[in-house]
């Protein structure tokens, strides 16, 4: 019978643990690719309507995994950070304006905001791991806040924010929420209406099981138009097939936001991935990878010497579990570990090991084999 696991042929012995990373892709988006490819060679851009049809469907099932109001509220992108520079060069930003981030965000989420220092903008971090890091972030909040821009999970402590109490706090507030979503879609359940979010971003090749150089970006309905444009095109445009046309129209849209030519191979592989979450359903794959990182939690509690970086409780957590080894240099525990083909990260201080809801047990188990051995020689 065909299962799940026949979507992820890995090698075997291969201990994939790096989803928080870069994620292998299920077969039928290598076969997805594999046709496209043939279908180029054979008769070039022929199809070109049935392409168009395979990414409305993208568009479709990337609004379904936000729960956007509308497939015209998201962008397809090159990327989250991409996606972020549109917002933070996007709005119209006085001096003395503040931006919120927490003190533990990928550079992604904070260079694009101190990059508008020569405007006159401050950024705040904010500390998520003493007391309530909700609380902390919204007590934060002052008179010349204009936006909170957070991960909705940490990418190196894994720490999981309750993002509709941060979204209710912005709103009371009068402060927009942008929340970057690359740890968590595709992983657990996302839902852009009921944290209430102005914008939210997400690359594909993570969660989502894509290739590299996708992403979505979600932009509220009544903002698209408050987000100034730097980059123009063809695509863009509301009449965007119509070519001897000289006036034109920004599209209404969130197609605004896609210049030109659209990344078509990306958006095949990653239409094939996201019907397998969506087969599958995100509530199922949060329960599996909630199950997958308690095994992890389990068993290293069980190894001497392991200290987590990540929190335990199940409610701040997604699909990430750091951890570190007494005695042990974090490069070379990660260099053993590579050499015993488990894959993972070194981030934040520590190992991260990241599973996928169809990490087989087997895997896990392997590889706490193995730390275990290396703690105890
Ligand atoms: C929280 C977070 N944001 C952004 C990124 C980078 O995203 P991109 O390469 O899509 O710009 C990463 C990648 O690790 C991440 O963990």
């Amino acid at each position: 019978m065909y299962g799940i696991h026949d979507e992820f042929p890995q090698l075997p012995g291969l201990r994939y643990l790096n989803h928080a990373a870069v994620a292998p892709w299920p077969r039928r988006a290598v076969l997805a690719v594999n046709r496209f490819a043939e279908q180029n060679a054979r008769c070039g851009a022929r199809d070109y309507a049935d392409w168009l049809v395979v990414e409305s469907r993208l568009r479709e099932r990337l609004q379904r995994l936000l729960n956007a109001p509308s497939s015209a509220d998201i962008a397809l992108v090159k990327n989250t950070s991409e996606a972020l520079s549109f917002v933070a060069f996007g709005l119209d930003w006085q001096a003395g304006d503040q931006v919120l981030i927490s003190d533990e965000e990928f550079p992604s989420n904070r260079v694009v905001w101190e990059a508008l220092k020569p405007l006159g903008v401050e950024v705040r971090q904010v500390n998520l791991q003493q007391g309530d890091a909700e609380a902390n972030l919204l007590d934060a909040c002052g008179p010349r806040t204009r936006l909170m821009s957070i991960s909705a999970v940490q990418y190196a402590s894994g720490l999981r924010l309750d993002l509709q109490r941060l979204g209710d706090g912005c709103r009371q507030r009068g402060v927009m929420f942008c929340v970057d979503a690359i740890q968590q879609l595709g992983a657990l359940p996302f839902d852009a209406q009921a944290c209430q979010c102005a914008f939210a971003m997400a690359d594909g090749h993570k969660w989502l099981l894509g290739p590299e150089g996708l992403g979505a970006f979600y932009c509220r309905s009544d903002l698209c138009e408050q987000l100034k444009l730097h980059e123009y095109g063809w695509h863009m445009l509301e009449d965007t097939g119509d070519f001897q046309r000289q006036e034109w129209h920004i599209a209404r849209s969130a197609r605004r936001f896609e210049c030109g030519s659209p990344n078509m191979l990306g958006a095949m592989a990653l239409e094939a991935s996201l019907s397998l979450l969506e087969e599958v359903g995100l509530v199922e794959v949060g329960k599996a990878l909630q199950e997958r990182v308690q095994w992890l939690l389990d068993g290293l509690a069980r190894i001497p010497g392991v200290s987590l970086h990540s929190p335990r409780e199940p409610g701040r957590r997604a699909g990430i579990v750091t951890f570190s080894l007494a005695g042990w240099d974090n490069r070379v525990l990660f260099q053993r570990l590579r050499d015993e083909q488990v894959i993972c990260a070194q981030r934040g201080g520590g190992i991260r090991l990241s599973p996928h809801f169809y990490s087989e047990a087997r895997v896990i188990e392997e590889t706490l084999q193995v730390l275990h051995q290396l703690a105890t020689g």
